[in-house]
């Protein structure tokens, strides 16, 4: 039975929470494909330019050395598709006399094969749980919060439901749970007209959790970099993504990228330590110093490269392209740091 069928089959016996669906659904999906490049269905600014985890690597770099350049720290990233970002971001630390033990948290065994081929003396994690908790942590995590499974509530005539998933005949499609969902609504927001929707993420609070847990513990910094918002706040932002288009997120489970706009204010509140931010990518990028970056790319470049590199720099930093929907945030026990001012 391929995936489908048997999701089907699953789903006409019981009908199942959205984030149940997006839990099978996207392991489903990382599993069975690479999905990034212009190949794939979507394309992230590590593969976007080099400038990204350069950039990002000095900002590591700087905390590691700000942190008094401890020996034993971790650099861990959470799902490092191809292992691009970490490239880049490797590149950078050297220079500032860094050679970090480097471990992924990473499911997919397509993409780990695929992380392992450039970073060989790497190791790998299912979750972050599991990777030792024995020195500082600094941790980096693009696009990655927007895979995890989502609850949606959503306030029906009759009160709030969570929306679940169920068949009619061979499509899925939306119902409402029977259970009142009223006492998940955070408070500010229990009064939402009816339609409102109001979106959790307990697998991504419990790993925002996790991270404070450690840098408190024992110091370093995190940086998380996603498309999302500072909430609370109403909204159904659940879309999927295949071949570079937005497709039905019911209509190829299993298929698409599912994904749903990260809340940037509730991993800071289960975080518990310091978050700076959430501030555009564009902002961050341009204060940590793309520009002279890009101009030190092109000293170097033929004339198609040096166009490449501008492009690059627009689509990730310009407000009508990623530099304002995607945003940046940082953890760190304590002080400021560059990108924030
Ligand atoms: C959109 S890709 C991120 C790409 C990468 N960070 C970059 O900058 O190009 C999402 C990554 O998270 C991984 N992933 C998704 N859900 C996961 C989970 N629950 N636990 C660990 N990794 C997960 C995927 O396999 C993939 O590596």
């Amino acid at each position: 039975m391929s995936f489908a069928e048997q999701l089907r089959a699953d789903l006409a016996a019981a009908p199942m929470t959205l984030a149940a669906l997006m839990t099978r659904a996207s392991a489903h999906y990382y599993a069975t494909r690479d999905p990034l490049g212009a190949a794939g269905d979507f394309t992230t600014a590590s593969e976007i330019s080099q400038m990204f985890g350069e950039l990002t690597g000095a900002w590591l770099a700087d905390r590691w050395r700000a942190a008094g350049a401890p020996a034993g720290a971790r650099l861990v990233e959470l799902g490092p598709g191809r292992g691009t970002l970490m490239s880049d971001i490797r590149r950078a630390a050297p220079a500032a006399g860094w050679q970090p033990r480097v471990a992924f948290v990473e499911t997919s065994p397509v993409l780990r094969a695929a992380q392992a081929a450039a970073h060989p003396d790497a190791t790998w994690f299912d979750a972050l749980e599991a990777v030792p908790d024995d020195g500082p942590l600094f941790l980096v995590a693009n696009e990655f919060f927007d895979a995890l499974p989502v609850r949606q509530l959503v306030r029906t005539p009759t009160g709030w439901r969570e929306r679940m998933v169920a068949t009619a005949g061979e499509r899925l499609v939306f119902a409402a749970g029977s259970i009142d969902a009223a006492p998940l609504v955070p408070p500010p927001l229990a009064a939402a007209p009816v339609g409102s929707t109001v979106e959790l993420c307990p697998a991504g609070t419990a790993i925002a959790a996790e991270i404070g847990a450690r840098l408190r513990a024992h110091g370093g910094a995190a940086l998380i970099v996603d498309y999302g918002y500072a909430g609370p706040a109403t909204g159904d932002t659940l879309q999927a993504v295949r071949g570079h288009a937005y497709v039905d997120p019911l209509d190829q489970s299993g298929e698409a990228d599912l994904t749903c706009h990260v809340d940037f204010a509730a991993l800071a509140a289960a975080a518990g330590v310091r978050a700076l931010g959430p501030v555009g990518q564009g902002a961050f990028l341009r204060a940590l110093g793309i520009a002279a970056r890009a101009e030190r790319l092109k000293s170097r470049a033929t004339a198609a490269q040096a166009a490449a590199i501008d492009a690059a720099v627009a689509r990730l930093t310009d407000g009508e392209a990623m530099g304002e929907l995607f945003r940046v945030m940082a953890l760190v026990p304590g002080g400021d740091a560059p990108g924030f001012e």
